[in-house]
């Protein structure tokens, strides 16, 4: 029988073929690795641990924060505050750039979602967590905003860890998708899924219809298309899926294909998308590119995009590259927006309406 490699095993190879390496990128991964376990661990009590609920709070976007958040947000802080490896990190749940102290800066940032669709962790449907790290451009600047705005294909890891009926943690380095599932007895990750592909000639896509009033027409033709399944222009029938948990999505679409769309619409809240850049587009859509499959905006590759803000929002469509690059041409055609329409203007019939 051959040893199943586990995740320390697997990040000690990756060091050596990096002639040079200081072993910091190595410690900050396992540092990750650490964080997400011990989310893994709290997630898994439910109610048990008696974390429940909403905490009353709102995040910076202005939803709804569950107690969990906030304690999966802290976990992540406390691991990598003073761990030697990180200038900066930004969170999904905090309005600032987080501060590292000056004698533990390292050379990396790292930008995460602590508990990704956590509204779902009520109803014990699978949530996860996000990250990316990027490198610190200026070692010498003052640590702010503006070092995390680099595209996507940057990113020099990106990865989620999700939390279902096992926990699983997806990375990659740049160079292929590999994933490791959760061993509990010995509490180590083990290499499960090694180099995943996206398959393509999936039929299945995954978007919230309840928006679809809100839609450009190019998604409003790709979903009718996939509707009209057999009988209409693509020929075959279509599945659809919608769990609301990006990384449930994202897992399923890396293990078995299709297209996941949380394209930007027309409602006020969502003109610019609803997901995240920086820590929901760009590390997922960087895990999708590596197992060969496409992200995008809609319109362009996600990771070519330069952020202008943390926070940033974006439309993003992701998935088997020839479902994803059919509705990229639906965008290039004919595709104007109700609101950019000049009676949905300022001075038009339907002022700001959406
Ligand atoms: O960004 C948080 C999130 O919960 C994602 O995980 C998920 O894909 C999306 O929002 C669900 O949004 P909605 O509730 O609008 O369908």
């Amino acid at each position: 029988m051959t040893q199943e490699q586990t995740l320390t095993e697997f990040l000690i190879a990756e060091q050596r073929r990096v002639p040079g390496a200081t072993g910091n990128f190595t410690a900050l991964v396992n540092d990750i690795r650490l964080a997400c376990k011990r989310i893994a661990n709290l997630v898994g009590k439910g109610s048990l641990a008696d974390l429940a609920g909403k905490a009353g709070s709102v995040n910076v976007q202005g939803e709804d924060q569950a107690k969990l958040d906030i304690v999966a947000n802290r976990i992540f802080i406390e691991i990598h505050e003073r761990a030697g490896t990180l200038a900066g990190m930004v969170s999904e749940e905090l309005e600032d750039v987080w501060q590292i102290p000056e004698h533990s800066r390292g050379a990396y940032l790292l930008a995460f979602d602590p508990l990704d669709g956590s509204s779902n962790i009520d109803v014990n449907v699978s949530v996860g967590s996000i990250f990316s790290v990027l490198p610190n451009p200026d070692p010498a600047a003052e640590m702010g905003p503006a070092a995390f705005l680099q595209p996507g294909e940057r990113q020099v890891c990106a990865g989620y860890a999700i939390y279902g009926p096992t926990t699983m943690l997806v990375i990659s380095f740049g160079h292929g998708v590999h994933g490791f599932t959760l061993d509990r007895e010995i509490g180590e990750f083990v290499l499960t899924h090694p180099n995943v592909r996206i398959p393509d000639g999936a039929s299945e896509f995954a978007i919230n219809s309840s928006n679809s009033r809100f839609w450009e027409p190019a998604i409003t033709r790709y979903v009718d298309e996939c509707l009209a399944g057999s009988t209409g222009p693509r020929g075959r029938d279509f599945n659809m899926r919608w769990i609301a948990s990006l990384v449930a999505e994202a897992h399923r679409i890396l293990l078995r294909g299709g297209v996941f769309l949380y394209p930007r619409d027309d409602r006020a809240t969502a003109r610019s998308g609803k997901l995240r850049l920086l820590y929901e587009a760009n590390p997922i859509g960087f895990l999708i590119e590596q197992a060969g499959g496409r992200a995008s905006t809609g319109d362009r590759p996600v990771l070519e995009l330069r952020p202008t803000s943390i926070h940033q929002r974006t439309g993003l469509v992701f998935g088997s590259r020839t479902e994803v690059e059919i509705i990229e041409r639906y965008h290039r055609d004919h595709n104007v927006r109700r609101f950019d329409a000049p009676l949905f203007g300022s001075r038009g019939l339907f002022r700001g309406a959406g």
